[in-house]
């Protein structure tokens, strides 16, 4: 009797483990899918964000060479510009939006002057209060920004 049960248990315990053997296996079946499903996944973003990127890229060779170089008409609105502004907008190097650069501009103009000089004055991301023009008053600053936003003719 005693033998019997004994066997019995056995039994259970080689088909609870086969049992187990089973399930651990399709466990890492599933999850070496799920893996490459997710590797997929990951790769395709890879290539799309790299794609998107290619798309979006910034100003093209010829803006930064004429943001470089470009300055105001008005001699005291040049003098300005050259002191303060063009350090970062005249620059490819920053985040500010480049003079000249209509893709970059024209989102900007579209907030309105009023919006665009109220950013001015307080500081906006990489921008110092008053873009480091701080005697300039708002009719300098709209000439400059209306000076930075015109498309570059190239
Ligand atoms: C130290 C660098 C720096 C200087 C100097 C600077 N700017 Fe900027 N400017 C930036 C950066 C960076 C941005 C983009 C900020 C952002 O989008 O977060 C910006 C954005 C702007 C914008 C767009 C604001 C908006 O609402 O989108 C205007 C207008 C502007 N600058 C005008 C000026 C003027 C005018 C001067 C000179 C008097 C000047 N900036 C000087 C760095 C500078």
């Amino acid at each position: 009797m005693q033998s019997r049960v004994w066997l019995a248990f056995n039994v259970e315990l080689v088909k609870n483990k086969r049992d187990t053997q089973l399930r651990l296996d399709i466990m890492m079946r599933s999850n070496f899918s799920l893996k490459s499903v997710s590797c997929a996944i990951l790769a395709l973003l890879a290539i799309t964000l790299s794609s998107a990127c290619t798309n979006t890229s910034g100003p093209s060779e010829k803006i930064i060479e004429y943001a470089r170089s470009a300055t105001p008409e008005n001699p005291e609105t040049a003098e300005i510009y050259q002191r303060s502004c063009m350090a970062c907008h005249g620059n490819g190097t920053s985040d500010a939006p480049l003079t000249g650069d209509k893709n970059a501009w024209q989102p900007r103009m579209e907030k309105g002057m009023d919006t665009l000089l109220d950013n001015v004055v307080s500081g906006m991301g990489g921008m110092p209060p008053y873009g480091l023009c701080m005697d300039c008053n708002a009719a300098e600053f709209q000439a400059l920004i209306t000076f930075m936003a015109t498309p570059a003719q190239i």
